[in-house]
């Protein structure tokens, strides 16, 4: 046979057009496209179906090890399999850095356990504490390593950069060639608000929004965007949540600087509403920057199909109910001490922050972009995959059909209605704030590397099958090379 595999008869959707054509896979890799290709020694019918790359998932948190002893409780097992199911082959999840440790004594063990993953996957390294030592003797090894992207806070209790200590990330990741993720809130605002709350006997879920509300995100992300100007450093603004913060990332685009923004499924389909409930239920969706009101997820919608957000991510987090209503202290992704409510609960800022969404990031994308008619196939492929792998240094080998790409496939069902149950997914979290949603469109057949990965939501794919994405220089992480007086600042402060 010429080919292992060959998937037949479906409508491609690449991130540029849609096309009839068959698929002729060899050693896991896209060898050819065409029509009636020869018959592969294996053979998938992709009639009726349309065929995408794997989904990249560029921001989720998995099996994550707080330095205060909290631990996402999604394994690389357990949230890889619901990756897969979800139509996503590949992620790139966090390596911590615990504050006042070298990056290689935070979380000990933790790049190993990832081996465990069946979806392919890379890191964004978190910079917590970075000292001359980190920044200059073990970041370089990590970008060595094929770790080519740095992660940082403006907000939350442990992990928070000063806006001098961004500066001195983003210097260092312009040195290496490396690429910048930033959470952009106001640290010192939220607490200031989160104190008056308390005060005021305000502990609801829903006072989780109350207390960051848009304007504190969009300060951050002005802020985020001209310390990078300063540096002449591309970053990416992670987590995007409302029209605000995305018309600072339109606006530093409009003045030719690198900067680029992700939004996630919960900003495009949730709401304030999410917040209230019975028992307590509006603790699920507790994530952060905050749900908005219902009128934003239109605004955002508007800024995907403008181009200002170009991925859509997860932010998967692996945080269960269970484990947010008993939150005893404040875990590395809450903020303040935690206060106890008369019924037992914790008051909203003791809530670990972020919900679930690996495995339903793209059916829910699919449904409201593409079945709503929001977006076109190609839109969803970059949203999806296409643009990620570029920015992150993966292009070629992921979120393309072109030949010589990983043969990484998603057959969608384009007609089938479901509705999203926690009992059908995969995920080790107790819940999905997308409980009872309506889609169309659901993810039939997922291929990892030219094998069947998942069919029918059965995941075929077992743990310790994923593999390690490492990451070379690549043109999107360049600087532009216009510094303010002509003044390299990055370089002085690094000798
Ligand atoms: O609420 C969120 N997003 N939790 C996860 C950590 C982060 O901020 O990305
Ligand atoms: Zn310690
Ligand atoms: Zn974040
Ligand atoms: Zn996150």
């Amino acid at each position: 046979f010429e080919f292992d595999m060959v998937v037949r008869g479906g409508t491609l959707a690449t991130a540029a057009e849609v096309f009839e054509a068959d698929i002729g896979i060899r050693d896991g890799a896209i060898a050819a496209l065409g029509r009636n290709l020869p018959r592969g020694a294996e053979e998938v019918s992709a009639k009726g179906m349309i065929v995408t790359p794997g989904g990249l998932d560029p921001h989720c948190h998995i099996e994550e090890l707080g330095q205060d002893g909290t631990a996402q409780e999604e394994s690389f097992a357990s949230g890889s399999a619901a990756a897969l199911a979800g139509g996503t082959t590949s992620f790139i999840c966090f390596l911590p850095q615990w504050k006042g440790h070298s990056l290689a004594d935070s979380a000990p063990g933790y790049a190993a356990r990832a081996e465990q993953s069946r979806a392919d996957y890379s890191f964004h390294q978190i910079i917590t504490d970075p000292t001359p030592e980190v920044l200059q003797k073990e970041v370089p090894a990590l970008v060595a390593r094929g770790i080519r992207s740095l992660k940082v806070f403006l907000t939350y209790d442990p992990l928070r950069l000063t806006d001098a200590e961004f500066l001195d990330v983003l210097a260092t990741a312009r040195r290496l060639g490396a690429f910048v993720t930033v959470h952009c809130e106001n640290f010192d605002a939220i607490g200031w608000r989160i104190g008056a709350l308390l005060k005021a006997g305000l502990t609801d879920p829903l006072q989780h929004a109350w207390s960051r509300p848009p304007v504190v995100e969009r300060e951050a992300t002005h802020r985020a965007i001209a310390l990078a100007e300063l540096v002449d450093q591309p970053i990416q603004v992670f987590h995007v949540s409302c029209e605000e913060a995305a018309a600072e990332i339109a606006r530093g685009r409009a003045r030719g600087l690198k900067v680029w923004g992700e939004t996630c499924p919960q900003y495009l389909t949730l709401s304030h509403e999410d917040l209230t409930g019975p028992d307590f239920a509006g603790a699920k969706a507790v994530c952060s920057p905050a749900l908005r009101e219902k009128a934003e997820n239109a605004r955002v919608w508007r800024r995907i199909q403008d181009g200002t957000l170009d991925i859509v991510s997860s932010d998967h987090c692996g945080f269960s109910f269970a484990t947010a209503k008993r939150a005893a202290g404040s875990s590395s992704y809450g903020t303040g001490a935690a206060v106890q409510r008369p019924d037992g609960m914790p008051a909203f800022n003791a809530i670990p922050n972020g919900v679930p969404g690996i495995e339903t990031r793209l059916p829910v994308l699919f449904s409201e972009g593409v079945s709503k008619g929001r977006i076109d196939l190609p839109t969803f492929v970059r949203l999806s995959s296409a643009n990620a792998a570029r920015l992150f240094g993966l292009g070629g080998r992921k979120g393309s059909l072109a030949p010589g790409a990983d043969a990484d496939l998603v057959l969608w069902d384009p007609d089938r209605e479901t509705t999203i149950a926690q009992e059908r997914l995969h995920h080790a979290i107790d819940y999905t704030p997308w409980e009872g949603f309506a889609v169309k469109g659901w993810p039939a057949v997922t291929l990892r590397r030219g094998a069947v990965a998942v069919r029918e939501g059965e995941v075929l794919a077992p743990p310790g099958t994923g593999r390690f994405l490492p990451r070379g220089p690549y043109d999107l992480a360049k600087p532009t090379g216009r510094v303010p007086d002509g003044f390299d600042a990055a370089a002085v402060t690094w000798a």
